[in-house]
């Protein structure tokens, strides 16, 4: 699209800066006012300077008609070829054809002659007697004629002219006082912007998301401020993310490198076949597949934890006690040596969710508890109904040996493992995704030392508001 760009759907034309624009509105608004205001005051000391002169010129009319009653067409008085001569009349007939030989010393115009015949109001015009400028006053005098009565309007003229240039020049100033005005008005009322604009230009030379826009001190907070402030929120919530990002990502190469050259270790050895016993072959291979499926399940973590919502098409009502006898008895399987004890309350307690998810949730709940319970001893899961204010609670206990006090601040940590938990087979991930799964839920997931020994994990719901409308029995699947 040439001189334009489309933006969500919207055509912007392509226009000057800000600042310039802003200027010029500014300068274009104060300069009207000021050439108002000059226009006016024109007007004002133009229409000042005539009414003396008027005045005068409809006494002078009132004296020469008192002075020369019933006079025929032609001149009357005066001759107004010098300044300081007294007004010059003449009458004027209505027909031209009653009109002297010679030509009188005042122009007639044809509105004279229709103000003689009375169908025209008396009027003031400026006319030029001589060379010189002067004023006339045209007004009804006898039937059939009218009388005109003119003064030199010199005097007047020059106060006019001189009013016009001061007037003119005043309207100029004005114009440069707004334009200068307008620009520093523009480049104060937008340093703010400015300076936004050039931090967000700089994360986006650098790439560099630790930029902040300095603020002013408190108290002094206006629109522009709160939008660098917003902008502040929004750069530190990016550098978290990209933070986050970066540490999932060294995580994450970190944590693959030892499965990974395990794998290479065997997948060599295996090469080399020729020169192993059947029975070392069948171990080296049996070692590849364990840590094929480590690496993929580990992949498979990791791809899930980077993915940091839930799809909202999926959500619907979940009914979570159905849910959680479905994952126990998924668990069951998984661990025949375990006794799983379960207490959902009869009536059906429902979460707006994705079941696929708070499958995962619970199972990696299940599993951790399964594979710390010490033989003999049951993990029990109960789900309690939500109450006024609180949403269902649904908590995993087992009788294993805990989690000490200084681990439990971290377990919810990727990649983290207890000590005594590092022979167990596991990468720190499923507690970091059942977090990650419960925040999408707008579910709090918390662990604790059970009264007694052992690990207690609960899953705190928020309080029920409006969700999909779809209910569902569940099975306990992966997503
Ligand atoms: N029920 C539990 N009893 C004792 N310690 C636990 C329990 N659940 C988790 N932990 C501790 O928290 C750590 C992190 O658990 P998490 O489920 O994230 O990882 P993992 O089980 O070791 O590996 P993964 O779940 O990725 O296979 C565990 O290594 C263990 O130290
Ligand atoms: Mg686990």
């Amino acid at each position: 699209m040439s001189g334009g760009r489309r933006r969500s759907g919207r055509v912007w034309r392509r226009r000057g800066p800000l600042r310039t624009r802003l200027a010029l509105s500014v300068t274009a608004a104060v300069a009207l006012v000021a050439l108002g205001v000059c226009g006016a005051a024109y007007l004002v000391v133009r229409s000042a300077l005539y009414e003396q002169l008027d005045l005068s010129l409809t006494q002078s009319a009132r004296l020469a008609a008192q002075r020369n009653p019933g006079a025929g067409p032609g001149t009357l008085a005066g001759e107004c070829r010098f300044l300081a001569a007294p007004a010059c009349a003449e009458v004027v007939a209505a027909d031209p054809a009653q009109d002297p030989a010679a030509p009188g010393l005042l122009p007639v115009a044809p509105a004279a002659r229709e103000v003689a015949a009375g169908r025209r109001a008396p009027y003031y015009t400026n006319i030029t007697v001589a060379g010189h400028p002067a004023r006339m006053l045209t007004t009804d005098y006898a039937r059939g004629r009218a009388l005109q009565v003119a003064l030199r309007a010199d005097t007047v003229q020059d106060g006019i002219e001189e009013a016009t240039w001061w007037l003119a020049l005043t309207a100029a100033a004005g114009v440069l006082l707004a334009a200068l005005l307008g620009y520093g008005v523009t480049r104060t009322g937008l340093a703010p912007v400015a300076r936004l604009t050039a931090t967000a230009e700089r994360i986006a030379a650098t790439r560099d998301p630790r930029h902040r826009i300095e603020l002013p001190p408190p108290g002094r907070e206006d629109e522009i401020t709160r939008l660098a402030s917003s902008f502040n929120t929004m750069l530190g919530e990016l550098e978290q993310s990209v933070t986050a990002q970066r540490r999932l990502v060294a995580d994450a190469s970190h944590e693959l490198r030892t499965p990974l050259t395990a794998l290479r270790t065997n997948a060599e050895l295996l090469a080399r076949g020729d020169r192993l016993t059947p029975d070392q072959r069948e171990r080296a291979s049996a070692a590849l597949g364990r840590q094929l499926r480590e690496v993929t399940g580990l992949v498979n973590d990791l791809i899930e934890l980077a993915r940091d919502e839930e799809p909202q098409p999926l959500v619907e009502q979940v009914r979570l006690g159905a849910l959680a006898q479905a994952c126990v008895q998924a668990a069951r399987a998984h661990w025949p040596a375990v006794a799983f004890h379960v207490r959902v309350p009869d009536a059906p307690v429902v979460v707006a969710g994705v079941p696929a998810r708070l499958s995962r949730l619970l199972g990696n709940l299940l599993d951790n508890a399964a594979k710390f319970s010490p033989a003999g001893l049951p993990v029990e899961v109960e789900l309690v109904p939500g109450v006024a204010g609180r949403g269902p609670e649904l908590t995993v206990r087992d009788h294993g040996p805990g989690i000490s006090a200084e681990d439990l601040p971290y377990v919810f940590d990727r990649f983290y493992r207890a000590g005594a938990a590092r022979r167990l087979p596991g990468s720190g991930l499923g507690l970091a995704m059942a977090r990650q799964i419960a925040r999408a839920h707008s579910a709090e997931l918390t662990a604790q030392a059970a009264p007694g020994g052992g690990a207690l994990f609960r899953l705190v719901f928020g309080a029920p508001g409006a969700g999909g409308s779809q209910v569902r029995q569940t099975g306990c699947g992966g997503p």
